[in-house]
């Protein structure tokens, strides 16, 4: 496990592989921590930059290596982490500059690494929120998924915050502990959505929970098949039809306001493989869909986040599991089903599968009563083509939860982007045969799947993230690596955190 402390003292003496100090673009004359160690290498940086060789562009990670210098920086290699233009500068670019240097240092074989915060100085961010950043920026960019084959580098194994006054290390130490939580949980998404779906079955998600449950102290609730029979989910049971591996409603409770017997829901689609059904999807990549758990994967995770860090309120996931496959007892595109509610819907794809499992979640939601409900979901190609790949779609029935979901994104430089829950669209999902019907048009995927989620929110604070487009890439960048991002987990957990100081003050 890689380890990150905060020491006081001067990083050109730390003794480490590497040390890591920053420069804007666009500044021709180094300062801080920078200029130190420029002096101490006598004008070596200066003289790089000077030649054009690091410009500080965002993302850039120049490399000068010290082993020479008659040792008077410590470590052999200095690298110089490109911040980008001090315009727009914030914690996520931090996160992005701290993920790109980690690795860029690993390929150099790096174990021990020592930096600066980043932005603390003429970035005017506070040392705590650099600390945190730069904590989720190593573990998220240096993530990997090597449970089936063997790792291209060792490990980092150590990185330190180097602070100049010894007063700042306890707040930094502690930024440290919520990034650690913070990332720890988006890897454990990851690592989820990574697992193949022949591993990641509901079974294997809903053992998951349960284990989670025993080691954070949380509850957690098993639903199976006889159970969704008696409680009416008829949506969720017809989408598992197809498969011979059983469905599973999972119910994990974080109580941390046992006065109140309110709580937040979280909701995930957790459909461990979606091949279509019998409305099949072309075979090309459709080994991405045992991605369409992502959603899934993203609030149990978080809720592993949340009871590492105790916010000061109730919070209960609901993951509906359920692969989605063509057999001879699946379901069929002109099937009507009976969602818990008693709502009819016509099945015109079984490949909008989605949204017909997140209702009958959505149903149980509410008999929970739990209020507000975000859920977080893969559901529409029509969204990734929308927004592409590093934006989420938001879709709400209140403005003030889309706010407030906005807001956590932002705070975690998780892209999330509104989109009207249209009204105009409503009449493409009503029925001949049914209450209503599980497609509209193709122009518009993306909000009429959540006009149907809201058919079933009834008139609970609703909101709904399509993240088909963040949820999975074949990119590396900044803390981004290829495969599953974890995006999510990070917004639900500032959301729990936001709610819970809100809820303090009033
Ligand atoms: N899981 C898919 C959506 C998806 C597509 C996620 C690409 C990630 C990447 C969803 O179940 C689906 O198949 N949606 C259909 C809906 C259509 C049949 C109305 C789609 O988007 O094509
Ligand atoms: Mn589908
Ligand atoms: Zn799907």
């Amino acid at each position: 496990m890689l380890k990150i402390t905060a020491i006081a003292g001067d990083i050109a003496e730390v003794e480490a592989d590497a040390i890591v100090v920053n420069l804007f673009e666009g500044v021709d004359r180094p300062g801080g921590a920078t200029a130190a160690i420029d002096s101490v290498m006598d004008g070596a940086v200066d003289s790089l930059i000077r030649r054009g060789e690091i410009k500080g562009k965002f993302g850039e990670v120049g490399i000068v290596h010290a082993f020479g210098q008659s040792r008077r920086v410590a470590a052999g290699i200095v690298a110089i982490a490109g911040l980008g233009k001090p315009e727009g500068f914030d914690t996520d670019r931090i996160r992005g500059v701290s993920g790109e240097v980690c690795r860029a240092l690993r390929r150099l074989n790096c174990r021990r690494i020592a930096t600066v915060l980043h932005g603390s100085g003429a970035g005017g961010v506070e040392p705590q929120a650099s600390a945190q950043a730069i904590t989720e920026g190593a573990l998220l960019g240096l993530y990997t998924f090597t449970k089936y084959r063997k790792p291209e580098h060792e490990d980092v194994a150590e990185i330190l915050l180097v602070v100049k006054e010894e007063s700042v290390v306890p707040a930094v130490e502690e930024a440290i502990f919520r990034g650690r939580a913070t990332a720890e949980a988006a890897s454990l998404a990851r690592d989820m959505v990574n697992e193949p779906a022949n591993h990641m079955t509901p079974s294997r998600m809903a053992e998951a929970a349960v284990s989670m449950a025993a080691k954070h102290g949380l509850e957690c609730r098993v639903l199976n098949r006889e159970d969704m029979e008696d409680m009416g989910m008829g949506a969720l049971l017809g989408v598992a039809r197809g498969s011979s591996q059983p469905p599973k409603l999972i119910n994990l409770s974080y109580r941390g306001d046992q006065e109140s017997d309110s709580a937040l829901g979280f909701l995930g689609k957790g459909i461990t493989f979606d091949s279509g059904g019998i409305s099949i999807k072309p075979s090309e990549g459709m080994g991405e869909m045992k991605s369409d758990m992502a959603g899934a994967a993203a609030v149990m995770a978080a809720m592993a986040g949340i009871a590492r860090l105790k916010p000061h309120v109730n919070v209960t996931a609901i993951i509906p599991a359920t692969e989605n496959l063509p057999s001879g007892t699946a379901l069929k595109p002109g099937d009507v089903l009976e969602a818990m509610n008693g709502k009819t819907i016509e099945v015109i794809s079984t490949d909008a599968e989605g949204r017909l499992v997140l209702a009958d979640a959505l149903c149980y939601a509410l008999k929970l009563g739990l209020s507000p409900v975000v859920d977080v979901a893969t559901l529409t190609g029509a969204c990734r083509i929308a927004l592409g790949t590093r934006y989420a779609g938001l879709f709400a029935n209140d403005q003030s939860l889309a706010d407030k979901v906005l807001r956590a994104g932002q705070a975690t430089g998780e892209r999330i982007w509104q989109m009207p829950l249209a009204d105009e669209y409503r009449e493409q999902i009503k029925s001949e045969i049914a209450d209503i019907k599980n497609t509209g048009e193709r122009p518009g995927g993306a909000i009429t799947a959540a006009l149907f989620l809201s058919e079933f929110a009834g008139d609970t604070p609703w909101a709904h993230i399509d993240i088909a487009g963040p949820a999975y890439g074949n990119k590396e960048s900044g803390y981004l690596v290829k495969g599953a991002s974890g995006f999510g987990v990070r917004t639900l957990i500032k959301l729990a955190l936001n709610e819970a100081k809100s809820r303090e003050v009033t």
